[in-house]
């Protein structure tokens, strides 16, 4: 009796080891590299550094690469993998070719961090601290990033079809992100992005030249900013133009002030000041620059934590592995 006590008892606690160590190997931590690759995460911020400083378009370029990382199969790196015969791949969605751009900041950081600590460190950890870095210098903004991401092998031309559209309302929005695990305040928070960088005239020309059967042009866009976007944007063209008139390529909270003037650039950014649901979450953030910046570096952590791939799933690819190159 006495025996199987003591055997119930072990059995227990080794059942409650296994039961505690795959959540610890399953979340992210802060200085994952600190012993396996130290230099790490300042061999990206230089390559960072270096590429924005030539243009700044690349800091807005990484952190729409990490969004879009990050919500198509998890923050996997699934985004950074390259078609191959009979396999299109996440980058040759519409959503992402031609327009997503920064890839050579990350072949050029893992290319010197694979030279200093081979197969250690993941493509999507590079992807989430370039894009921390790309924050910090256009923005400021700065933020520890857990890490510990391993890289997906799996990368399928449909599915960036999940992504958000430039032409969805509030609701559709807090939807996709919810579906996600992101809250409408996130949401809202997140969209600060479009501060910084550009977007082509396809992405809302529809608010230019056809909105409605009544309506060519959208009643929510501010008819002044309406009538520069057409000198820009022709019928027709694909050109592209800044996300935020105002201040361009500084990442900060004037994006909601635009909004506040109905100079939001897509329907997706307009929405957020129409949508009672939406529009006190605007407000806030255009009022505080300091409580935005704050949560924007929470959302950007939360967002980058979404179904990632840790402890022995998915690879960490070498440079002479690594599909895209
Ligand atoms: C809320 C839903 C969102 C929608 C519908 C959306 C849609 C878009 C579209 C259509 C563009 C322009 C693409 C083009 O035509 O060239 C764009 C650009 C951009 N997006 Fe979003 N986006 C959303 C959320 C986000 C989030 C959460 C982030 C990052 C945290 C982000 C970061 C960016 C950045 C930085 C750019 C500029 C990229 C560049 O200049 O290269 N977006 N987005
Ligand atoms: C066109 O859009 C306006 C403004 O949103 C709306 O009031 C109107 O009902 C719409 N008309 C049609 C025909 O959909």
């Amino acid at each position: 009796m006495a025996g199987f006590v003591h055997v119930h008892a072990m059995l227990s606690t080794f059942l409650l080891i296994l039961s505690i160590f795959p959540l610890a190997s399953a979340s992210l931590k802060v200085d994952f590299y600190k012993t396996t690759c130290p230099s790490a995460e300042s061999i990206v911020r230089s390559a960072v550094e270096k590429a924005v400083s030539l243009n700044p378009g690349i800091a807005a370029g990484l952190i729409r690469m990490h969004f879009h990382d990050c919500f198509v199969r998890g923050c996997d790196g699934s985004v950074l993998l390259e078609s191959t015969p009979g396999n299109p791949s996440e980058r040759d969605h519409p959503a992402n070719n031609p327009s997503l751009r920064g890839f050579q900041v990350v072949d050029e950081a893992k290319a010197q961090i694979e030279a200093e600590c081979p197969h250690t460190v993941s493509c999507a950890d590079i992807l989430a601290f370039a894009a921390r870095d790309s924050a910090n210098k256009v923005g400021g903004i700065n933020y520890a990033v857990p890490a510990g991401r391993r890289d997906g092998r799996v990368s399928i031309r449909d599915e960036p079809s999940q992504l958000p559209l430039p032409t969805s309302n509030a609701d559709q929005l807090i939807a996709d992100f919810r579906r996600k695990g992101l809250s409408a305040d996130e949401m809202v928070t997140l969209s600060g992005a479009h501060s910084i960088g550009v977007s082509h005239c396809s992405s809302f020309s529809d608010r230019l030249y056809s909105f409605n059967a009544t309506f060519p042009q959208d009643p929510s866009m501010d008819s002044k900013y309406a009538t520069s976007l057409k000198s820009k944007c022709p019928a027709g063209s694909d050109n592209t133009v800044p996300l935020d008139a105002s201040t361009p390529n500084r990442l900060d909270n004037k994006y909601y002030t635009e909004l506040k003037k109905h100079r939001g650039l897509l329907t997706s950014d307009q929405t957020l000041l129409g949508s009672p649901s939406t529009r006190p979450m605007l407000l806030t953030n255009a009022k505080h620059s300091s409580v935005w910046a704050r949560k924007v570096a929470k959302a950007m952590v939360h967002m980058g934590s979404i179904d990632v791939l840790t402890g022995s799933q998915g690879v960490v690819p070498s440079l002479i592995d690594s599909p895209y190159h």
